[in-house]
Parts: C-alpha cells; structure tokens; sequence
C-alpha cells in the first residue's frame, strides 16, 4: 500500500469493513490463530521524565508511587509459569533506582530460575547498558516512538530527543534484541498523513513488535481535558499495520479495552495477535496510571487468565505454542 492508500484507509468517515476483512486474512495467513500471552509486570511507577500525555510523569505529585522489590518481581515471574504464560514484560518508568546494573541483576535471576522469554520496556539508555541488559537474559525490548511526527514528538517529549529515540531503537537492534516499538492514535495535533508515515516507519524499522493504543487524556497532566484518540482511529492503525508489516507480533492493548469493553476483541479481528494480561500485584496496579481509567485494576492475574482465555474461546482463538519469538529473524 502506498502513502495515499494508508491515508484514505485512515479516513474516518471511510467504511473500514473491507479493511478490517483483509487484515484478518494477512493475520491468518502470516502468524495464525494462535494468540501469544505476555504477562505485564508493572514494576515502579517512578520516571524521571515529563512525557506530557502520561500519568505517572515526573512532578505529578497525585500520583502513590511504588517500586516492586527484585524478590517481588521474582514472585509475579513465578505467577507467569503458574498461569502457563512464555513471557513475562517487565515495565517502568524511566526508575533511576532501577538502573541497568540493578535491572540485570533482576533478570538474570528471573531468568536462570522460570526460563521465561523475557521483554523489558524501560526507556532509553546507552548502548553498553541496553548490551548489559541483553546479556543478563533479556531477549526482546519495548520503546515506542510515540509518533513519526518530529514536532508532535518534541511537543509531547519536553526532556527526549526525536533522534536519540530512533538511535536507542538502533541501539536495541545492534545489542540482539527483538524490538518494538509504537505509538498512540489520536493524539492532539496528529495528522491522517503523520499516522501513515507512523505505518510506513513501522515497515522500515523492520520492527518484531509494533504497539498502538488509542491516547486517553490523563487528569494531573498538561493535557488533561485534551480531545482523546478514538477505538475506530487505533483499530485502523493495527489493520494497516498488519497489512504493511505482515508478520510482526502486534498487541491487542490494554488502552484499547480501556476505550471499549470490546476493544481487544476488536483488534484481535483485524490484525492483532497478542495480548499482554496483568500479572503485576493487585495492590498496585491503579497506581501504574498511565490514563484514567485502565482495566484489570481490580482483577487478580488469576482473573485475568481465565478473561484471556474465555476471550479466546469466544472468537475461536487459542494460546499459541511456544515462546513467541520474532518471526522475522528465525
Ligand atoms: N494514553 C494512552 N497511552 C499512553 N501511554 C502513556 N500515556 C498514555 C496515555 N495518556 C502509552 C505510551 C507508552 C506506553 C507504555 O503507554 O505509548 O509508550
Ligand atoms: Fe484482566 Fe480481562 S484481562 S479482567
């Protein structure tokens, strides 16, 4: 698909069934049914930087913040095993008391005992840490570009830098890691033509995994009462997504249930092929706000295995086998 085919397919007022439709078939065709289940570790909520659009910001003092001890984390990687997840994604704000040295310590340790696929996404750092933190066990790694948009970005990002983001996604791929990335839909500012570039930058990237969730507006930023993203905008991002990159590994994401009850179901029938169930300690799930809102606060990693799994059953999916490794390096 070229440029102006991704932007009129991006056109709300467009009828997406004949998109959606041909994103279920490449998602078939290129990954299967299966549905890969990656157990999210939500492990401190400190961040030493000021992204505009996110809760757990630095200087929002609204927010209880919590940092989960290596045996805790140890204890949700052992939940992970227990529920028969593969992976377990470890994420944090920028923590700078959970540097790179104190990071590997953890995953090495979560390694070595649960044998687990490991994914961290934690921000941006140099390349020897990113190489520490590969060699401790971790093997993929999350950093969503957040938009293609050099002004959007630097509006949004007061303390990143729209080149050293891209470089620390070189930087991930040279240390060995499968790599994510993403974005929000629907942010203030963004344009039908920057979501496509978005798209095609997801392609050039090669990238294994590619995140999009809708924006929510969180209170106690600089954009609350901001204009949210919609479920239609960020479901016709994953459907354009799978169409461009065929075989990547795209979630169906928590933002998206946020926006919708149905909404992972929803992008699970047009592109999506993983979800990313809870499995962090119930007590401090609601304090991991990056948006108002976000579900599974109240449910125990329990709870949400057997939600996945009813999903599952309801749209004639299943677990898939396996880790769930990238499928573009095999
Ligand atoms: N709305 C939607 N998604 C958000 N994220 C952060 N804040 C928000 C928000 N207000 C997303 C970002 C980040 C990921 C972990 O969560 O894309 O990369
Ligand atoms: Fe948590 Fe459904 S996945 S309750």
């Amino acid at each position: 698909m070229n440029k102006n085919e991704i932007i009129a397919a991006l056109n709300p007022d467009s009828d997406p069934a004949d998109l959606y439709a041909l994103a279920d078939k490449v998602r078939r065709e290129q990954v299967g049914d299966g549905v890969h289940l990656r157990g999210l570790i939500e492990f401190s909520n400190y961040c030493r930087r000021r992204c505009y659009y996110c809760g757990i910001r630095a200087g929002n003092a609204k927010v209880r913040r919590y940092r989960l001890s290596p045996a805790q984390i140890l204890d949700c990687a052992r939940t992970a095993v227990r529920l028969k997840y593969q992976t377990v994604v470890m994420q944090s704000g920028e923590d700078p008391h959970y540097g790179p040295r104190e990071l590997a310590a953890v995953v090495e340790k979560v390694k070595t005992e649960t044998g687990l696929a490991i994914t961290l996404s934690v921000g941006e750092y140099s390349a020897e840490e990113y190489r520490l933190l590969r060699a401790a066990g971790a093997d993929r790694f999350l950093l969503r570009f957040e938009t293609s948009d050099r002004r959007l970005f630097s509006m949004l990002k007061p303390d990143s830098d729209y080149d050293r983001r891209f470089a620390c996604l070189a930087r991930l791929k040279d240390a060995g890691f499968q790599v994510g990335s993403g974005v929000m839909a629907g942010l203030p500012g963004q344009s039908l033509e920057s979501m496509a570039d978005d798209i095609l930058l997801f392609k050039k990237l090669d990238l294994d995994m590619v995140g999009i969730g809708p924006f929510i507006a969180s209170p106690e930023t600089p954009m609350a009462g901001a204009d949210c993203g919609t479920l239609d905008a960020a479901l016709r991002m994953v459907a354009l997504t799978r169409i461009v990159t065929k075989n990547t590994h795209i979630p169906a994401t928590t933002a998206m249930g946020t926006l919708d009850p149905r909404g992972r179901q929803k992008a699970l029938g047009c592109g999506a092929n993983v979800l990313m169930p809870n499995i962090s300690p119930m007590e401090n799930r609601a304090d991991y706000s990056l948006y108002p809102g976000k579900i599974c606060t109240g449910e125990q990693p329990e709870q949400c295995a057997g939600c996945v799994d009813a999903m599952l059953a309801s749209l004639g999916r299943q677990r898939a086998e396996g880790f769930g490794h990238s499928l573009k390096r095999a």
